[in-house]
């Protein structure tokens, strides 16, 4: 075939983004970057250390913290085999003999999680198919045969189990485990930000890849006033970005005891046993998976159902009705306000006590920025020592949608000085005068080709530079530069060391 006409058949296929995820671009990311920013100033000042777990970690890790039965583990997660490097990337019908045997090695070197499999089993069937492959006419007959070996081979673990990471909480109660931080003086206070990763149904302020920012402080009490300082903190954050139209609500879901939360749900699901035909699909399942979860509903028809539905704050123990009362003391102390929310539970299982959401505005129905909470138990769970713990982690997407929603977007700067130059000599000297602007800190576009004066001067004003610096042989002869200001079209003529100066003039 000629290359024209590979060229013609073989369109180049256009790649596009998947579904869920976005390329973040200038000048938005100037506003991402302002708000990184912001939070690492303001969380040193309560004095909090970044933290940068990995995206991925073993599968079982969120199953174990999050909780099996949430959404978030039981259907959002992006999972998949972290194959062992020593196995053939894609056996085929030719290798599968060897690759059979490498499995069985690593296996019994334990380099693979053999824990169920039946090896034999799949060897077996492999006989049986290959034996058919010999005579290829019964193939058809055999087509089951096949199939079982399929089945078999899929059952096969050929790695670990490793999922993307769709919250950060979990890994900083890992790593907390890991580097021996009770050890440290207690709480120990970190901070996160970077991207998680959960299989929602796209749509405004909701992606797959999404990001962060988190806090999460760990051991020590589990005094009030804790709570409440996290909790400012996160105010302290959205005052500086000038944030608007916030809303907290807070709640405290007791701990899981009979004479607390526990106590609770069995009451909650007998009453939602009575109401069960009226409610919704999902809400029925929930009445036996999570019962908690149905305070949530967003259904309309629902919520005359679940406003007649017993209240936690009645059923709390005495230690947890305790707590609350506290934290809202504590919180009026640092002028923090807010408003009670009995049917905030949150999706993740490890919550107990507070938990805090908060709305902001311009979002539609995504308009929760941030969410947190209380996880005493989790880092016990997770194999470590009992640890208190209590985050939160900002929607940063949806942080930055509200803050443009309200204008409180920077405008996108243009260059300081547009060099405009003709001629070798002239070309040297602009190299130079680029480099000592930009040591000075001006923002400088030097054009790469040669261009007329007029079209360098267009295009000067098209980027929205201040400034258009005019060097031809003559300005380079007497070493008197020309510096144009676009704004008014006034030009002086200034040498090198006064040009610094003049435009480093505030
Ligand atoms: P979460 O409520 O699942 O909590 O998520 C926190 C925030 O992340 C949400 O309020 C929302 O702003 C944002 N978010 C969640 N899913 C998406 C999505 N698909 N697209 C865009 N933004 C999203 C947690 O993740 C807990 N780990 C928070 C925490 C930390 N609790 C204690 N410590």
């Amino acid at each position: 075939m000629s290359e024209g006409a590979v060229k013609k058949e073989e369109k180049p296929r256009k790649f596009q983004a998947i579904r869920g995820t976005r390329d973040l671009l200038p000048p938005e990311t100037a506003l991402w970057t302002r708000v990184e920013q912001t939070a690492h100033e303001v969380f040193a000042t309560f004095g909090f250390g970044e933290i940068r777990p990995p995206v991925f970690e073993p599968t079982d890790l969120f199953a174990r913290a999050v909780g099996g039965e949430t959404d978030i583990v039981s259907k959002e997660m992006y999972t998949f085999v972290d194959r062992s490097e020593k196995l053939e990337p894609q056996p085929s019908i030719g290798s599968m003999d060897v690759f059979l045997e490498q499995v069985k090695r690593l296996s019994k070197s334990g380099e693979l999680p053999q824990d169920e499999i039946d090896l034999e089993l799949v060897e077996k069937q492999w006989k049986k198919v290959d034996g058919l492959l010999q005579g290829i006419s019964k193939i058809e007959a055999g087509s089951t045969e096949i199939y079982t070996l399929i089945m078999l081979f899929e059952a096969l673990r050929l790695g670990g189990d490793v999922s993307l990471r769709p919250e950060a909480t979990a890994s900083v109660c890992r790593a907390y485990i890991e580097h021996n931080m009770q050890q440290l003086p207690q709480p120990v206070k970190l901070y996160y930000m970077g991207p998680m990763f959960r299989r929602e149904r796209p749509q405004k302020g909701r992606y797959r890849q999404f990001y962060q920012i988190g806090a999460e402080i760990l051991g020590g009490p589990d005094a009030p006033a804790i709570d409440a300082e996290l909790i400012e903190m996160l105010m302290t954050f959205f005052g500086k970005l000038g944030l608007e139209g916030t809303t907290l609500d807070i709640n405290s879901i007791g701990h899981a005891a009979d004479n607390c939360r526990r106590g609770y749900v069995r009451k909650l699901k007998a009453e939602l046993e009575k109401v069960k035909d009226k409610l919704g699909a999902d809400s029925q399942r929930r009445i036996e998976t999570n019962p908690l979860r149905v305070l949530d509903s967003k259904l309309e028809h629902e919520q005359a159902i679940v406003e007649q539905l017993p209240r936690i704050a009645d059923n709390l123990c005495d230690d947890c009705k305790m707590h609350y009362a506290a934290v809202k003391r504590e919180l009026a102390l640092r002028d923090v306000a807010y408003r009670e929310n009995w049917r905030l539970v949150r999706g993740l299982d490890y919550y107990m006590r507070t938990t805090f959401e908060i709305t902001a505005r311009g979002l539609g129905s995504q308009n929760a920025v941030c969410g947190g909470g209380r996880y005493d138990g989790l880092v016990q769970l997770l194999g470590g020592p009992p640890t208190k713990g209590i985050g939160f982690a900002i929607g940063e997407d949806r942080l930055i949608l509200s803050l443009e929603e309200s204008g409180k977007v920077p405008a996108a700067p243009g260059p300081d000085v547009y060099i405009a130059w003709m001629g070798q000599n002239a070309y040297a000297t602009a190299i130079r005068a680029a480099r000592a602007l930009r040591n000075a800190g001006l923002r400088v576009e030097l054009p790469a080709t040669e261009l007329k004066f007029g079209k360098a001067l267009e295009r000067a004003s098209k980027l929205g530079s201040r400034f258009a610096l005019i060097l031809g042989d003559n300005e380079v002869a007497d070493g008197q530069w020309t510096l144009k200001t676009l704004r008014d079209g006034s030009q002086q003529k200034l040498t090198e060391p006064a040009l610094l100066e003049y435009l480093l003039k505030p």
